[in-house]
């Protein structure tokens, strides 16, 4: 009889590096719950929209999931925002909805489906960043702290749910610039990665992957940025 194929809920899959990963694994033989929030995914097992921002999201998510699916191998939580605040721009409801979205809700979402991930003995990849989650980023401060909380998370975690549930993390560095980057700031940033270049996102596609496959990889934090964390501690 044929093994039963894998199951991975992917966050945030509509669109850019979510949506790359999410067809990653597809092609890799498992069966993809593509969450969005606005931009539908096409071509998956299952669309389920979620806004995870909000306390109740995550767990919204996951009874949409458990409505659908039995079983969870891989919890991907990549869906994040992303936004430049000098100190004297990031208020209260600034900070909190960058900790709510890029820390609360993978912490809150891996809790909502740990049932599922147990019986599967299935593993978490959180989407991290060098920014935050290995380097400082002047002018990302409520950005940076919570990429670093989810970073500290995965380790937090990986401890926590061992030996069942393996946790780890991959902290890209730009592998798809934010439309609003110019060619000038495009050029300037490549000129302080190592590799000369921005990455791709199926090299974050990789990366998750080679974490969900490896059975000995927990509490990881795996950079995926042309070496661009070793040159410096500013420059988001
Ligand atoms: N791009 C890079 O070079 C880069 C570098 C380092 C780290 N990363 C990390 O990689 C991940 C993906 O990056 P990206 O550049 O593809 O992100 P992005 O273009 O900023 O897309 C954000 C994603 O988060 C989802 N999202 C936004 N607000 C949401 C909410 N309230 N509830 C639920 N989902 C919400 C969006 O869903 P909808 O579009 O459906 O609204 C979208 O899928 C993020 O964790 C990011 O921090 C990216």
């Amino acid at each position: 009889m044929a093994a039963p194929r894998r199951v991975a809920l992917v966050t945030g899959a509509g669109v850019r590096v979510g949506e790359a990963i999410a067809r990653h694994l597809a092609r890799h033989g498992y069966t993809v719950a593509a969450h969005y929030h606005s931009h539908r995914p096409r071509g998956f097992a299952a669309a389920l929209q979620a806004d995870l921002a909000e306390p109740g999201g995550p767990d919204a998510l996951a009874a949409a999931f458990r409505a659908r699916f039995t079983r969870l191998d891989l919890l991907v939580n990549s869906a994040a925002g992303f936004e430049p605040r000098s100190l004297e721009e990031t208020d209260a409801a600034a900070f909190d909805a960058q900790l709510d979205l890029n820390a609360r809700a993978p912490l809150l979402l891996t809790r909502a489906l740990l049932p599922l991930l147990r019986r599967a003995r299935g593993s978490v990849v959180n989407i991290a960043d060098v920014g935050g989650g290995l380097v400082a980023w002047r002018g990302y401060a409520a950005y940076c702290a919570g990429k670093a909380a989810l970073a500290r998370l995965t380790e937090c975690l990986a401890l926590e749910l061992a030996p069942r549930v393996r946790v780890n993390a991959v902290a890209p560095g730009t592998v798809l610039w934010p439309t609003s980057t110019s060619v000038a700031q495009r050029r300037s940033l490549a000129a302080r990665i190592p590799l000369g270049r921005a990455g791709r996102p199926l090299d974050v596609a990789e990366a998750v992957f080679y974490l969900a496959e490896a059975p000995y990889l927990t509490g990881v934090l795996l950079p995926v940025d042309g070496g661009r964390r070793l040159n410096g501690r500013t420059g988001g």
